[in-house]
């Protein structure tokens, strides 16, 4: 990569005077450091050294408050913190920029398209002041592609000069096509990208926003489940199947269940090393040789050597979604029914399906805290006239855990999937390594308990 891969084009020069008052205001000369091993900075044919743009205010704005009007959708599958970023955008859009309306856009890209008669809601500072109380989206979300001439005939109609689309790759890719077709039309629209997925597998940005929450529950009930496999001393193989279809990041988090209060898994299957169901069903009969409970976290992306999704393999329904991706589904039954028939031994699968990505009741503060920042810094890079570009983290330090917020164009984060590094899982696939561990456990930490009414986490937004 170049330095230049990461500049950043803007609709017009910004000369209006930000009315935000009280801050440090970030020089557009102040730029983000992309390495974090200081070997690669020092480059080899005298370019310059590859740097994103920094997020944060400027002391001069692109879109005049007082003539904008935003709009926010969410995208994709579901993920912890979606509703701190529409907190954030909407709060930072009207109190501190003064931007007059800001629309909540229902069920993602279908409700830029007319033909689905979804209608847009006016969110106030009030309407979104208790939302980040609740797991899900306030907005709603849905899967799939949308005309991009369509959506932005409906944007243009709505008079809408700032466009947030948060989710994951497959937002990415469709606030990309729209950002495409208003630079083809010429108009002034600001698209921006905020990654926000638990698969955590974009490009670039060093993690995504939603992972670490997911991966707190991953881990949380990982303890849980090999605390309940131990206390029988018996026979008893116990099979957890995690989201994050072709990337291992979510499968990977099990193994931060390890700790001196638990022994932690006994396998990790990760997408990224070809799979087969023999040298699984050896693996676990080794083990089992060792200890009586085995405890297994499979990712629901595990593959066999020809490519097809082991979950291929079960007689469980494979849907498609709107994608074209198939489900991914029964990987954990398939494989606990190979072990019941193989071997002498009681199992059970697990399937953590939707709760790893709703439970919010058991979110990391610290990725709450990332949701604010990334959309913050989202409303910055609007203000500032830039289009068609995603918000990313850049790790700045492991320990102590530092991050800042950058802007790349978004077709750098969303094209390629960003796998788990095979050399962070050990040889036998027992545990991962001190690589994984420091990336990982900073993003885990701390909590925010929910508001409790009657004994159980209370929905404030759905009673709106
Ligand atoms: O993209 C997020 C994700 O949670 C993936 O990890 C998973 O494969 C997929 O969504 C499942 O989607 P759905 O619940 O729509 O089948």
């Amino acid at each position: 990569m170049k330095h230049t891969d990461f500049a950043i084009e803007r609709l017009g020069t910004p000369t209006i005077a930000s009315p935000v008052r009280n801050l440090d205001f970030v020089r557009d000369d102040a730029n983000v450091v992309f390495y974090k091993d200081t070997r690669d900075i020092i480059p080899a044919n005298g370019e310059q050294i590859l740097t994103f743009e920094q997020a944060g205010p400027r002391d001069t704005i692109y879109h005049d408050p007082s003539w904008s009007r935003a709009a926010i959708l969410t995208a994709g599958g579901l993920c912890p913190g979606l509703n701190d970023v529409i907190k954030f955008i909407t709060r930072t859009l009207r109190t501190q920029y003064g931007v007059p309306v800001v629309y909540g856009i229902p069920y993602g890209y279908r409700g830029l398209n007319p033909e689905f008669k979804h209608e847009p809601r006016i969110l106030t500072e009030a309407d979104v002041d208790h939302i980040h109380e609740d797991g899900g989206s306030v907005l709603g979300s849905s899967r799939g592609r949308q005309p991009e001439k369509i959506m932005v005939d409906t944007l243009a109609r709505m008079n809408i000069n700032m466009l947030f689309c948060i989710g994951g790759d497959g937002t990415l890719r469709g606030a990309h096509a729209i950002a495409e077709e208003v630079r083809r039309r010429n108009m002034a629209i600001s698209v921006i990208g905020i990654p926000k997925t638990i698969d955590n597998d974009l490009m670039v940005t060093d993690h995504t926003p939603g992972y670490g929450s997911a991966a707190k529950f991953v881990a949380t009930v990982m303890k849980e489940i090999i605390c309940d496999a131990t206390v029988y001393g018996t026979n008893y193989v116990t099979i957890v199947e995690v989201m994050g279809r072709n990337a291992g990041w979510l499968t990977a988090a099990s193994a931060l269940a390890k700790g001196e209060d638990c022994e932690g898994v006994d396998m990790i299957c990760l997408p990224e090393i070809p799979f087969t169901v023999e040298g699984f069903i050896k693996k676990v009969a080794d083990i089992q040789n060792r200890k009586k409970s085995v405890v297994i976290a499979v990712s629901e992306g595990v593959k066999l050597p020809d490519g097809r999704y082991v979950c291929e393999l079960s007689d469980t329904v494979q849907d498609v979604d709107s994608f074209g991706h198939k489900k991914l589904t029964g990987t954990a039954q398939f494989l606990a029914n190979e072990c019941a028939k193989r071997l002498n031994t009681k199992t059970r699968a697990i399937e953590l399906s939707t709760l790893q990505r709703c439970s919010g009741h058991l979110t990391s503060r610290t990725d709450i805290t990332e949701a604010y920042q990334v959309g913050g810094a989202a409303v910055l890079a609007a203000k500032q006239g830039k289009s068609g570009v995603a918000v990313t983290i850049v790790r700045i330090s492991d320990k102590p855990y530092q991050c800042k917020t950058g802007t790349v164009e978004i077709e750098k984060i969303a094209n390629l999937e960003k796998k788990i590094p095979v050399s962070w899982i050990n040889d036998t696939h027992t545990d991962m390594l001190e690589p994984f561990y420091d990336y990982a456990r900073p993003l885990i930490q701390a909590e925010l308990p929910p508001f409790y009414v009657n004994g159980l986490p209370y929905h404030i937004s759905n009673k709106q």
